[in-house]
């Protein structure tokens, strides 16, 4: 065996840790480590990987104080490392791009049908045995198809989400760098060319019927979707939010479909993971997901791989096959 040293924050799925265990050693905490402890692993000098979640938080003095070569997160995004400071201190960064696209917007399609055609609290109708018979007016919603389609953020997974709206026959608008804008040429465009169109955040906030966020979590994009934004938004539209709970104001949501300034809401992540906005779980007009845009056996496999792969050329010394900062690698 190697001696290449891994600490895995928390179990990843088959392949990972086995991959892991062929290529050197791993140590696995019976619990998630807390802050103090996770800055101590690092700084210890006893493993040369840190294998993380979206929870574990590295910043600054973490970093500037830690003796390891990586962190391989167990996901695409990476809002939880101050990759700056990662880089400074010579620390690179792997993640799992393209193998969660699909399923990450499956959930967007998911959630706005879910909302939009009232499937959760139709179900708990049913499951409640108060369902007794057909009738004309019973829980009626909202249209999916040749509805409008906002998309924030043109990514990997705003185009996968755009690929199914047009399949469900929506009008899909797009906003690439919301709050800002940068120009998007047809070759960039590709397949989508004259089937969706380029529109800034004001037009994409005011038009949309389903407004769906598909931005990182950055400075620029932290409380995206504020006040304002939700009273520019139609009184019968939806938000939907699958990318980080920060880029919106969760207070500001609960007070916005309180009051019906928006028709409703569909969330996979919130601002304060896992706890909730006071008033956000009784309100009936939202459909709450625990975090679960990944959630597939094969997409969790492919993921473990990936973050596994990734490790492993770190505590090598090379740089990872999914590299987010790879000026951060030292011959
Ligand atoms: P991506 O391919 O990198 O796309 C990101 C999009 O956001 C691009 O349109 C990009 O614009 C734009 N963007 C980048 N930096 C920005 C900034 N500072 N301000 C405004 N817009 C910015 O990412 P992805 O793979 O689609 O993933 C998007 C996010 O989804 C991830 O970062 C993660 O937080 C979240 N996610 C959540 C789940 C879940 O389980 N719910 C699963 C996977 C991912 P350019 O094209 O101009 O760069
Ligand atoms: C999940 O939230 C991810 O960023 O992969």
């Amino acid at each position: 065996m190697s001696d290449l040293r891994f600490f895995v924050t928390a179990p990843i799925p088959d392949p990972g840790l086995p991959l892991l265990r062929a290529a050197g050693s791993v140590h696995l905490p019976d619990a998630p480590p807390d802050a103090a402890t996770l800055r101590a692993a690092c700084e210890s000098g006893d493993y040369d990987v840190i294998v993380a979640q979206v929870r574990d938080p590295f910043d600054a003095d973490l970093l500037r104080a830690a003796k390891i070569r990586g962190i391989s997160n167990f996901a695409v995004g990476y809002d939880n490392i101050d990759v700056a400071a990662a880089t400074a201190n010579a620390v690179m960064v792997g993640n799992t791009p393209d193998v969660l696209t699909g399923a990450t917007a499956d959930i967007a399609m998911l959630l706005m049908l879910a909302v939009g055609r009232r499937a959760v609290a139709a179900d708990t109708f049913v499951r409640t045995r108060h369902f007794s018979g057909w009738r004309s007016d019973m829980f009626l919603g909202q249209d999916i198809s040749g509805r409008t389609l906002g998309l924030a953020g043109f990514g990997r997974i705003g185009r996968a989400t755009a690929r199914r709206a047009l399949g469900f026959d929506m009008e899909v608008l797009f906003c690439p760098r919301p709050p800002g804008d940068r120009p998007v040429p047809d070759e960039e465009l590709g397949a989508f060319a004259g089937r969706v169109r380029h529109v800034d955040w004001a037009e994409l906030v005011a038009s949309s019927d389903y407004l769906s966020l598909h931005v990182p979590l950055k400075d620029e994009t932290h409380h995206l979707v504020n006040a304002d934004v939700l009273q520019a938004m139609k009184p019968t539209a939806v938000l939907i939010n699958t990318a980080r709970g920060p880029v919106v104001d969760e207070d500001a949501l609960v007070a916005a479909l309180a009051s019906d300034e928006i028709a409703g809401a569909g969330l996979d992540v919130y601002e304060n993971e896992p706890r909730l906005a006071a008033g956000l779980a009784e309100l009936p007009n939202t459909v709450l997901l625990p975090h679960i845009g990944s959630a597939t056996v094969s997409v969790r496999a492919a993921m473990a791989r990936l973050c596994a792969e990734n490790a492993i050329a770190m505590a090598r010394g090379d740089v990872p096959p999914h590299p987010v900062n790879p000026e951060a690698w030292r011959p």
